[in-house]
């Protein structure tokens, strides 16, 4: 696989994507988004990835938003396939097994907002602000930020939010819930890579179900959610993971779980 605006870094059972257009605050243009469905597809098939860490080049941004010169000559029809598409990467990365850990290092705004809400967890660097600005280009967010922040921060607030195009600072993003913690700047990577190293020795099957759980579940009334939780905890107590996290349990010793 050959990027490039995008940097992968594999590691031992994880992996690190960045996003590399720092001279453009890592603004998503078309070729970005199809790098980035590539990339987490490739990724997702790696096996020995369990845990993908996603962030933005430079000291200034994550992703300032989809790019800007591309949108401006859009007409309608063109506007929505483009909408469609983003959304459409977006979701795929919103429903892999593999967890991805945004880790905001500074500017997430429009579509880079939508893309750490996209990711299933998001930790920000002290200096990270969030924001759905779409509205001051006459615009409004089109790669799920409607949707997926009022998820996120509650309706009043991703409401104010988009409506007035303020931005969220990172000790205000956790506050709300948007993000698990807020890091000092330079530690951000690290932290990072730890909860990373932390989740990618875990049973893989284990997790792919749990996100899938989730996701499915809170689309849901309580019931069916229960359904779709015990069916997996189900599933899960056929796997040889379970078999060896329980037996190193009862052996007081650490389990090694092969993802079978
Ligand atoms: N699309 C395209 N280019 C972008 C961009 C975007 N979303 N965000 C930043 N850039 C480019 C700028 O045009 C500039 O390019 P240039 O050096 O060739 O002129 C470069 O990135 C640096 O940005 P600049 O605006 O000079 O940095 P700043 O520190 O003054 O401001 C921001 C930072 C994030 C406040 C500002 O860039 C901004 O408002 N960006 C757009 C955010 C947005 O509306 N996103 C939603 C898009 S739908």
């Amino acid at each position: 696989m050959s990027n490039r605006f995008l940097l992968v870094d594999k590691q031992e059972r994880f992996a690190v994507v960045t996003i590399n257009r720092p001279d453009k605050l890592n603004a998503l243009n078309t070729a970005t988004v199809e790098e980035l469905q590539e990339t987490m597809q490739s990724l997702e098939a790696d096996e020995n990835i369990r845990c993908i860490v996603l962030t933005g080049a430079g000291e200034k941004a994550f992703v300032a938003g989809a790019d800007i010169s591309e949108l401006n000559g859009l007409d309608a029809k063109e506007a929505e396939k483009y909408a469609r598409r983003g959304q459409a990467v977006f979701r795929y990365i919103e429903e892999m097994k593999t967890p991805v850990v945004a880790a905001v290092n500074g500017f997430a705004l429009g579509g880079g907002c939508e893309l750490a809400l996209a990711c299933h967890i998001r930790i920000a660097a002290s200096g990270a602000r969030f924001g759905l600005p779409e509205i001051n280009l006459g615009l409004l967010p089109g790669y799920g930020g409607t949707q997926r922040l009022p998820r996120a921060i509650g309706l009043s607030n991703a409401i104010y939010h988009i409506l007035t195009a303020d931005m969220i600072s990172a000790a205000r993003a956790y506050e709300m819930g948007l993000v698990t913690e807020v890091i000092e700047n330079e530690e951000l990577a690290e932290r990072a890579t730890a909860v990373a190293k932390k989740i990618s020795g875990q049973a893989p099957i284990a997790v792919g179900y749990i996100l899938e759980a989730i996701y499915k579940g809170i689309e849901t009334d309580i019931d069916s959610g229960l359904n779709i939780e015990a069916g997996k905890f189900g599933a899960i107590c056929d796997t040889e993971d379970m078999k060896e996290g329980t037996s190193a349990f009862l052996e007081k010793r650490k389990p090694d779980f092969k993802g079978k």
